[in-house]
């Protein structure tokens, strides 16, 4: 890991450059909207903090195995873990398919969602260990999920992203939506543009712990 020597006032203090992971999950290669929005935020992030060090993980191009119990254990997936614990700003690119996430998806959420690492139970019920990290999602939908459509109760998209990532302790999470995106060329195209007004919006900020 670099580090350097940074100057705040009259104190030299060492900075570790943050780790950014980013993963996209899309099978829609080029024509993905969650890879786009996805791929700006990164670069977003990257403007505002250049040191930043930036890992990429394809889902759809090299997807992980179906969880088992003895999978668990070994080293590579041992080690899709470790790289998530080691990142201090996740950025997923999540497509929403058949009204949640592709399996590519919840496959990797399978292999991070991991009793003793990432969440524990105690007396006082579940604690989530993976607190401190920042989560930016780059969320897609074909259809409008707003809560005022009559589609709302079928988003199981961004309702089990929540669910899993406040499970282990992550609150520091943000979701750029473009949605209304199967709904023909203008109202993609207007999705894609406010989506991507907001990720102008997203600035690099200290952790919480
Ligand atoms: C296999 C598949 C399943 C889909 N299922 C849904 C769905 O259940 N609800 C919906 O609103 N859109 C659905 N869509 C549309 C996608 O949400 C939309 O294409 C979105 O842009 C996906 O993100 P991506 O472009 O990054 O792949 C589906 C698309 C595909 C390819």
């Amino acid at each position: 890991m670099l580090a350097s020597i940074a100057s705040r006032g009259t104190q030299q203090v060492w900075t570790v450059p943050m780790k950014l992971l980013h993963l996209d999950s899309s099978i829609q290669g080029d024509a993905s909207a969650s890879r786009r929005l996805s791929a700006a935020i990164v670069e977003q992030l990257r403007g505002s903090d250049a040191s930043l060090e930036v890992r990429y993980r394809d889902l759809a191009a090299a997807p992980l195995p179906h969880i088992t119990l003895p999978g668990l254990a070994r080293e590579a997936a041992v080690s899709v873990l470790d790289e998530f614990l080691a990142a201090d700003i996740i950025v997923i690119g999540a497509p929403m398919y058949n009204f949640g996430l592709p399996t590519q998806l919840k496959a990797w959420f399978d292999h991070i969602l991991i009793a003793g690492k990432t969440f524990r139970y105690g007396e006082q019920g579940v604690e989530g260990l993976a607190g401190g990290k920042r989560v930016v999602v780059a969320l897609s939908r074909g259809g409008i999920y707003a809560a005022s459509s009559p589609m709302a109760a079928n988003e199981h998209a961004e309702a089990h992203v929540r669910a899993m990532l406040g499970f282990i302790g992550i609150t520091d999470l943000t979701f750029i939506v473009a949605e209304g995106v199967a709904f023909g060329e203008e109202v993609r195209a207007a999705a894609m543009e406010g989506a991507l007004a907001e990720v102008k919006a997203i600035g690099v900020h200290a952790q919480a712990a």
